[in-house]
């Protein structure tokens, strides 16, 4: 087995066979409220790495950079070696989650544009909202990586809402990460799943991801495995 390098909620980074590379291994874990909130369920490694792999490989083809190597089996995937920003970078398009805690607004409020907001992620401060400015001021990007990423998280948007309408999912917000190589390259990376998107229902506002987890209003595997099986019927 090849050296564990850190220990995320959702997953773990390996050595990788080179030293450009890493290989990521999802688990079957679920937290929610910065880790408040934490329980097993048997597969969910499984279906996210297939839904980020899907997700990660259609980016690709629309030329979106990623970490992306390759799929090694169910559970793990090779990527790119990177430095994660230690940002959150997040889009909404319809209000929900902690904007609508955050300023008293209702859930469901469809937005003019989409809101692109970061956060310092850093579990012991509870991630806390960060501009720009906050950013420069900490070193934790550039001024240019940080138009860079948010040019990029727009184009991840629109290529993501277009996917989810086609299996008739509203894409309602997203959580992302991008990283660093060696060679200053910008990558995304992370996942993209049902943990780190909201989606509902086009028809009927049902909600398709980690929110039946966090507000128990539904079963968290048999979720995702529908959001997979709209992606294969497609
Ligand atoms: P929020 O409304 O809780 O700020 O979440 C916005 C989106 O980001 C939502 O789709 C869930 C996702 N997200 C993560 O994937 N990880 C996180 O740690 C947080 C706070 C949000």
């Amino acid at each position: 087995m090849e050296k564990l390098l850190y220990e995320g909620k959702a997953k773990q980074v390996y050595e990788g066979q080179n030293e450009n590379e890493y290989i990521i291994h999802y688990k079957d874990d679920a937290t929610a409220g910065n880790g408040a909130k934490h329980d097993q369920f048997e597969g969910k490694g499984v279906l996210n790495n297939t839904i980020s792999c899907i997700i990660f490989d259609m980016l690709e083809e629309a030329g979106i950079k990623t970490h992306m190597i390759e799929k090694i089996n169910d559970r793990d995937i090779r990527v790119k070696k990177v430095e994660i920003f230690p940002l959150e970078v997040i889009v909404r398009n319809i209000t929900a989650g902690s904007f609508c805690k955050r300023y008293g607004v209702k859930e469901g409020i469809v937005l003019d544009e989409p809101i692109f907001e970061t956060s310092y992620k850093n579990d012991e401060y509870g991630d806390p909202l960060m501009n720009e400015d906050h950013a420069v001021a900490l070193k934790l990007a550039t001024r240019e990586e940080l138009a860079y990423i948010k040019e990029t998280t727009l184009k991840i948007n629109e290529l993501l809402k277009a996917f989810f309408l086609k299996l008739n999912l509203k894409l309602v917000d997203f959580k992302i990460e991008f990283g660093k190589t060696a060679d200053g390259e910008i990558l995304l990376a992370d996942e993209i799943s049902p943990d780190s998107c909201r989606l509902w229902d086009v028809d009927t506002n049902q909600k398709y991801d980690k929110d039946v987890f966090r507000q128990d209003i539904g079963d968290l595997i048999e979720t995702y495995k529908a959001v997979l099986a709209r992606m294969q019927d497609k």
